[in-house]
């Protein structure tokens, strides 16, 4: 199979090893940063959930970057209590968010513990104010989801800009994702993909299947080899 034939992919990186995808990415996080803040004066960053990107925010919290004036916003959240172990949040500050100085005002957490409907609804009215989010990270489950957004899941179809999402067959079964449609309108849109586990879903993306993850308009792929379909 041709890895680069994923329907959406801007461009396919392969790394050797997680750790050399997740420097490659923390990297790419770094100059757009630099580029925004120079040109715009700010950075709007979407960071991702799931176990993959750890490694990448542990390279970003080393890496010089101008902080102060980056936006913080995630991807999608598990509706569950504020501090939960489980909650994208509460890795991503265990990970990155305690390890810089950053303005408490500039990270935008989504208030799941509101439940799905409000805190969609909350996010969206924040969402709302930012003309255009930069970067956004993305990791894509076994079965091809990404943010929060599963296969035959009605979130998935919704055009909204954030999107409550019930029954997802990943625990927490209720959760809170931006929507398809704020996904794709990033300036860049950038997929982790590690292990063994994903080579199912990336063998049906190259043969075009429209998994979630293949819907994220014009995105950057890195891949790690073990994620490679044989
Ligand atoms: C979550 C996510 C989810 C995740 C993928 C990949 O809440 O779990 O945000 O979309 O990114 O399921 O997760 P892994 O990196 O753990 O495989």
């Amino acid at each position: 199979m041709n890895i680069d034939n994923l329907p959406n992919a801007k461009a396919v990186y392969v790394h050797d090893t997680l750790d050399d995808l997740s420097l490659a990415v923390a990297q790419r996080v770094k100059a757009s940063a630099a580029q925004a803040i120079a040109v715009r004066g700010v950075f709007h960053l979407v960071l991702a959930g799931g176990e993959t990107p750890r490694r990448c925010y542990e390279k970003l919290r080393n890496l010089a970057i101008d902080w102060a004036h980056v936006q913080i916003y995630f991807g999608d959240e598990r509706c569950l209590p504020r501090g939960d172990a489980q909650r994208n949040d509460t890795m991503i500050r265990a990970t990155l968010l305690e390890h810089i100085v950053i303005p408490q005002a500039n990270i935008h957490c989504i208030p799941s513990e509101l439940g799905a409907q409000d805190a969609a609804a909350a996010y969206a009215a924040m969402l709302e104010r930012v003309a255009a989010l930069d970067m956004v990270l993305l990791g894509m489950g076994e079965d091809g989801h990404t943010a929060s957004l599963f296969p035959c899941n009605p979130a998935t179809e919704s055009t909204a800009l954030v999107v409550p999402v019930f029954n997802s067959p990943k625990p927490p079964p209720e959760r809170v994702s931006l929507g398809m449609r704020t996904l794709s309108a990033a300036r860049q849109k950038i997929f982790l993909v590690a292990g063994a586990g994903k080579r199912s879903a990336l063998e049906q993306l190259s043969r075009g299947v429209l998994l979630p993850a293949a819907r994220v308009a014009a995105a950057e792929w890195h891949l790690d080899r073990a994620a490679l379909p044989g």
